[in-house]
């Protein structure tokens, strides 16, 4: 039974989408088990790059079947777009391999409206910089027991009753932010077109996906955002509104936590943040505008520029824990090519001294500080290396540093965008290298 977790052990935008994309290859079937349009992954297949919100990263490859799972939040319009955006590249066969579950919940465009009403007019230290693609409202619908589910597309009279119901709980909110409750018939008349594209993808993601790993495929777990985003384990309330780590996988594809066998971590070289809250290794001198330029750290769905940090150790260890992490994929090495220093922050100083474990809860007060040790940065190109080996001696002690310092290994280390500039060294699908 091999069903791996793909998980991001920081604040997201790890790099997920090159790594998801190498193991992708030797896994059946795709699961995305949270989050919604908020997400934005870069595949990159030959020649092709194309950024994803919604659709799975194997869609690319003719063969895998892909899951978006019954924990994640779909916008149907951005659904709708993104498989005629495949077509128009001559995908063909895209809604064959595509199987939405009729449990996953719908944003609809007053989650949109209200996600934006809510942030702009939000006091600046209390709004969330969210991406604005009515993610939490849509979660918060899922709660409230408000919320419209994707199997509900079969049926759009009764749907549209249950808008009028939303519509009715979130009046007063809307009002009061300035806005304009919408009739019931703006929301549904869109909606019928894409109705019908969407119903015959619906089917029960958890019955597939169990009967995939029963059956001995190799089954992929994709989680979006990152450890540090996620609403119970994140830095909250700067959080998004779903279950990012290892343990939504199991609730998010619908399958029992005994089906996972391995869990991946995907960390960057260093660390970066988009929208507000706390980021204690946070640089805003010369070195955190290389790993900007460098990194060219600017949001693949929003276009913000990413706030950009030394490594937190402490973070990634708080990661390995609360996801159960097997493996790390390091990527994004290359990057601090031609830092003469390159800091890791170790530990940080509180109020009631010295500590080694993330205090979460404290990172917002500013007596709290990172503790940094300073080890020695590179200026040879790494994107040749195939082998550890054949990084830079300073590179390959920076590798080490961090595997001793999470307490993992390190399964892979991406050294430059592209494909092949990786060092495999295990892939959990077959438990053995591969050659990327
Ligand atoms: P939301 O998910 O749009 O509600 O945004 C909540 C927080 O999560 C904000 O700080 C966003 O910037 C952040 N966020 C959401 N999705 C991503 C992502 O894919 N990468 C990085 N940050 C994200």
């Amino acid at each position: 039974m091999s069903a791996v977790v793909i998980v991001g052990a920081q604040w997201g935008d790890e790099g997920k989408g090159k790594i998801v994309d190498i193991y992708t290859e030797f896994a059946e079937v795709v699961v995305r088990y949270a989050g919604g349009p908020n997400a934005g992954h870069t595949l990159v297949v030959g020649d092709e790059k194309l950024i994803v919100r919604l659709l799975p990263s194997g869609i690319l490859r003719r063969e895998t079947l892909c899951v978006l799972g019954q924990g994640m939040v779909v916008d149907p319009q951005v659904l709708v777009g993104e498989i005629d955006e495949l077509r128009r590249r001559g995908h063909e066969n895209v809604e064959e391999r595509l199987l939405l579950s009729e449990r996953a919940h719908l944003i609809l465009p007053y989650h949109i409206e209200l996600d934006s009403l809510r942030e702009s007019s939000a006091p600046q230290d209390r709004a969330i910089g969210t991406t604005k693609k009515g993610i939490g409202p849509a979660y918060e619908d899922k709660v409230r027991r408000t919320g419209i589910r994707a199997g509900e597309l079969r049926d759009l009279d009764r749907l549209a009753q249950r808008v009028a119901a939303a519509l009715e709980a979130w009046a007063p909110t809307m009002k009061a932010l300035g806005g304009r409750v919408p009739e019931v018939s703006e929301i549904i008349e869109p909606l019928r077109p894409l109705a019908a594209r969407l119903v015959p993808l619906l089917g029960n993601a958890s019955v597939v996906t169990e009967e995939a790993i029963r059956s001995g495929k190799r089954v992929m777990l994709e989680g979006a955002q990152g450890t540090l985003l996620d609403v119970d384990h994140g830095t909250y309330p700067f959080v998004t509104s779903s279950s990012a780590v290892a343990g939504g996988a199991a609730i998010g594809a619908g399958i029992g936590p005994n089906r996972i066998s391995t869990v991946l971590g995907i960390t960057k070289a260093y660390t970066t943040r988009v929208g507000s809250g706390p980021f204690p290794t946070e640089l805003d001198d010369e070195d955190g505008k290389h790993l900007q330029k460098v990194g060219d750290e600017f949001g693949s769905v929003t276009r913000r520029p990413r706030r950009t940090g030394w490594l937190d150790l402490p973070a990634l260890r708080y990661a390995a824990r609360v996801n159960g992490i097997d493996g790390l994929a390091l990527t994004k090495l290359d990057v601090l090519t031609g830092l003469e220093k390159v800091k890791v922050c170790v530990a940080y100083d509180t109020p009631q001294g010295r500590v080694t474990d993330l205090p979460i809860d404290q990172l917002d007060d500013e007596r709290v500080r990172p503790v940094y040790e300073e080890l020695e940065g590179w200026t040879e190109n790494l994107e040749g290396a195939r082998v550890l080996e054949q990084l830079p001696p300073a590179a390959r002690n920076y590798v080490r540093f961090l595997e001793e310092g999470a307490g993992v290994p390190v399964y892979l280390v991406s050294v430059g965008p592209s494909r092949a500039a990786t060092i495999v060294l295990h892939n959990p699908f077959v438990g053995r290298a591969a050659a990327p």
